[in-house]
């Protein structure tokens, strides 16, 4: 299935990248104001909203290593002349690594301590981690992308599209959150697609246990202080 059932079937659909991209966009983007509203000394509220940031880096780190594994590597032996761009795209993704390695520990001790000052620092980096994310994803979107339309046979794109999962740790409850977070940002065709492809075990779980599972993990983490 496409989302774009009209689109040309023999091209690479690439706004199914753009999907996941909209899902990061918008969780990064919320991300600072929800640890900042944590009062200090609220473990409890501190533990859901580290618990959330935690699953937000790794569906980001997933997402940017199915790029490093697959696509960099598909892009380089297509279109050597664009190893300048290839590096430009790889040079981002290491300035995204940073943050995340400087957040990860942060992001353990406030899960803790749920203290004001780390809660003022992880917002600090997570809004410059988001500075980066934004700008690579623009320019993946606006470079990369025509390469892919070019270059990539339908086939080796979904290779890239299929990495993402498969680069995620096995645990059903991140997999619901992510699952959820990505329907949430996602148009209806979008989201269509999205649910579509996902694999029939997760599609079972997500419809018996994870749509109510994460309609209250949502609303939970969306509930100011
Ligand atoms: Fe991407």
């Amino acid at each position: 299935m496409r989302i774009d059932p009209n689109g040309p079937g023999d091209t690479p659909e690439v706004q199914q990248m753009v999907v996941i991209h909209k899902a990061l966009r918008r969780q990064f983007a919320l991300m600072p104001d929800q640890v900042l509203a944590v009062a200090d000394g609220d473990r409890t509220r501190a533990a859901l909203v580290a618990d959330h940031a935690r699953s937000q880096l790794l569906f980001l780190h997933a997402h940017h290593h199915s790029e490093d594994e697959v696509l960099w590597p598909l892009l380089v032996r297509r279109t050597p002349l664009e190893r300048d761009l290839i590096q430009e795209m790889e040079t981002q993704h290491g300035a995204v690594d940073a943050g995340i390695t400087k957040l990860t520990p942060l992001i353990a001790a406030w899960a803790d301590r749920a203290d004001r000052a780390t809660a003022v620092e992880i917002a600090a980096e997570l809004t410059a981690l988001t500075d980066h994310l934004v700008a690579h994803l623009d320019a993946e979107e606006a470079k990369i992308f025509p390469l892919v339309l070019e270059h990539l046979s339908v086939a080796e794109w979904e290779s890239v599209v299929e990495e993402g999962p498969r680069q995620m740790p096995s645990s059903p409850r991140i997999g619901m959150v992510t699952i959820g977070v990505v329907l949430d940002a996602a148009s209806p065709a979008e989201a269509a697609w999205f649910h579509d492809n996902l694999p029939a075990k997760a599609k079972i779980a997500w419809r018996l246990l994870g749509r109510s599972y994460y309609r209250r993990y949502s609303a939970k983490l969306t509930t100011a202080g």
